[in-house]
């Protein structure tokens, strides 16, 4: 039978009990392929792989090793997220691994998006393999693999994620306890689990992070000025109870200066760009209509709370012809 075809008999996830008999059937399979041997993880803090860690933890415990490797691209809050829920509450075997300043050097004058993309992906597998070669006894490398990983994997669209590892790094084997789950079965599988929601119910997040976002070459000003952007919107859309209602949302610091004027002296500023979409594959979108009110509040404290901003935009554009992401 090949291993990564779903069986048309599987049920679908749909309840917690139907997760937790899951989380069970795994918990067994594991234990069984891994015997008493140590486990590699990429713990990005992402949906697939925070619940793929949480499983294991519950199924090997200490043979778990995690690594987290902070890019410097994360969002507000993130990776100190990833160090409470799986350090401090899980009790996880944790590597933190602040990378910021090797990539965000390795980036620094590179403009163009795809060679971004690279430099990125590339640093993160040099920072895991260098990270994993100081660690003895492992035998095995847990993957968040999910279902349309492997549907998509078939050639229909290049899966660029950052959590990429080459598969020939040594490993006796890989460990992808839900490879044959959809997105929602994932999730309900980490509710079951008893991760945060604001882990398990996290909007699409690219890998190479808001370093798509700081569009052109990246500085450290603008790349900060996005994070504290980003994070008054998140703030405010789940304040005005929009986080579940919108598919995915950011801002996008792009490199461009505009024009302000604050007590009669001319600025010379970043403009912020708000963008919101609603979509089912991320392939056609729509923008939703936000609540002006909303949008007030967000414009307003983004504008006194973030250095080096003078203006804020909403962006109006569906995909086609915009993509979600500025770059
Ligand atoms: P676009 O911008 O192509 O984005 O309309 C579609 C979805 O993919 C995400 N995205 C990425 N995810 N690595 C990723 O892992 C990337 O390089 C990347 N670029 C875009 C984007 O956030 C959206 O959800």
């Amino acid at each position: 039978m090949d291993s990564n075809k779903r069986p048309d008999t599987m049920e679908r996830i749909t309840t917690p009990a139907l997760a937790e008999a899951f989380i069970e059937e795994q918990v067994a399979a594991v234990r069984e392929q891994v015997g008493d041997k140590k486990v590699l993880l990429a713990l990005s803090g992402g949906v697939d792989s925070s619940v793929v860690a949480a499983l294991l933890i519950k199924a090997i415990g200490k043979q778990l090793v995690c690594v987290h490797v902070n890019h410097g691209l994360m969002r507000k809050g993130e990776s100190e997220q990833v160090i409470e829920v799986f350090r401090n509450q899980l009790d996880a075997n944790l590597i933190y691994i602040d990378a910021t300043d090797r990539f965000l050097d390795k980036l620094a004058g590179v403009a163009e998006p795809e060679k971004k993309r690279k430099i990125i992906g590339e640093e993160f597998v040099r920072v895991f393999e260098e990270e994993s070669g100081k660690l003895e006894g492992i035998s095995f490398l847990a993957q968040g693999t999910i279902y349309p990983d492997i549907l998509e994997s078939d050639g229909v669209k290049a899966h660029h994620n950052v959590g990429g590892l080459p598969e020939d790094v040594g490993f006796e084997g890989l460990v992808e306890p839900v490879k044959l789950l959809f997105k929602d079965e994932v999730r309900e599988v980490g509710r079951a689990l008893g991760l945060p929601a604001s882990m398990v119910d996290r909007q699409p997040f690219p890998g190479p992070g808001l370093g798509v976002r700081c569009t052109g070459a990246i500085t450290r000003e603008r790349l900060h000025a996005l994070r504290e952007a980003d994070a008054i919107l998140r703030e405010e859309f789940d304040l005005a109870g929009l986080t579940s209602q919108v598919w995915q949302f950011f801002t996008v610091v792009p490199d461009i200066k505009t024009t302000g004027v604050i007590d009669g002296k001319r600025l010379d500023n970043w403009p912020c760009i708000i963008r919101a979409v609603n979509t089912v594959d991320a392939m056609q979108v729509t923008v939703p209509r936000i609540d002006w009110d909303v949008l007030e509040k967000i414009t307003n404290r983004i504008l006194n709370e973030v250095d080096g901003i003078c203006r804020v935009c909403y962006d109006m554009s569906p995909k086609p012809i915009a993509t979600i992401e500025w770059e």
